[in-house]
């Protein structure tokens, strides 16, 4: 019989702390890393790439099931491209969401997450990690912030990276992300029922880390 793989689970919307949360664990941990909104991203830039219209469902499926991209180290590799860097802008997290409330596009990409899963653990990022990807989950995290608090916190690392921002328009782009997420029909972002919910509104990052640390010392899912 095989081995049953680990999973942790971390959903919530943008900018609340998923990725921080996520290296940390996965650091602590030594468990293998999916960063599923890596994968919408990639499918995004492929669609603007390829000239494909955002309501094209045939030709968006048919990308999402072949999509040629490649996770090499921290890098996100497009057809030997490194896209790493020009998958972060806003624009492409906008098409992103756009076409993820497509349910033929999130179908063609469940096989390709699920493989992810692998001894001695995974730690899955994303929206719905724990409703829909990974149901099984041995623990499942699920952030909140407020939107403004979120806008704030991507104004500053956007500014550490020497980019300027304009925190009404981020604050207007997370709002409309937010609303396209959690309104989709097909696995909108919200909480699994067995989700632990932790907001991080007044929380900084480091005790968020600690407190999902010893949830996965207290399930035994590291020695
Ligand atoms: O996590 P992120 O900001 O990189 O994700 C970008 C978009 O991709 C997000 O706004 C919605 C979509 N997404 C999704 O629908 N389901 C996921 N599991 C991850 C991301």
């Amino acid at each position: 019989m095989s081995q049953s793989v680990p999973v942790i689970t971390i959903d919530g919307p943008s900018g609340v702390g998923k990725g921080t949360l996520a290296q940390f664990l996965m650091q602590k941990t030594g468990f293998h890393l999916l960063d599923s909104g890596a994968i919408y991203r990639a499918l995004a830039f492929g669609t603007v790439k390829e000239n494909i219209a955002l309501d094209d469902v045939a030709a968006l499926a048919a990308l999402a099931k072949t999509l040629p991209v490649e996770f090499i180290d921290t890098s996100i590799v497009y057809q030997g491209e490194d896209i790493t860097s020009q998958v972060r802008t806003e624009a492409v997290a906008g098409v992103a969401s756009t076409i993820a409330v497509i349910p033929e596009v999130r179908a063609a990409l469940l096989a390709r997450q699920k493989a992810f899963a692998s001894l001695p653990g995974l730690i899955a990022d994303g929206r719905d990690m724990g409703t829909v990807v990974f149901p099984e989950a041995e623990i499942k995290l699920y952030l909140t912030a407020s939107a403004e608090i979120r806008a704030e916190r991507r104004v500053k690392q956007l500014k550490s990276q020497g980019v300027s921002a304009n925190i009404d328009q981020i604050t207007r782009d997370i709002e409309a992300r937010d609303e396209r997420d959690l309104n989709r029909k097909t696995a909108p972002l919200k909480p699994a029922d067995d989700a632990i919910i932790v907001d991080t509104s007044s929380l900084d990052i480091n005790t968020v880390c600690q407190k999902a640390l010893s949830l996965v010392v207290e399930k035994a899912l590291i020695t």
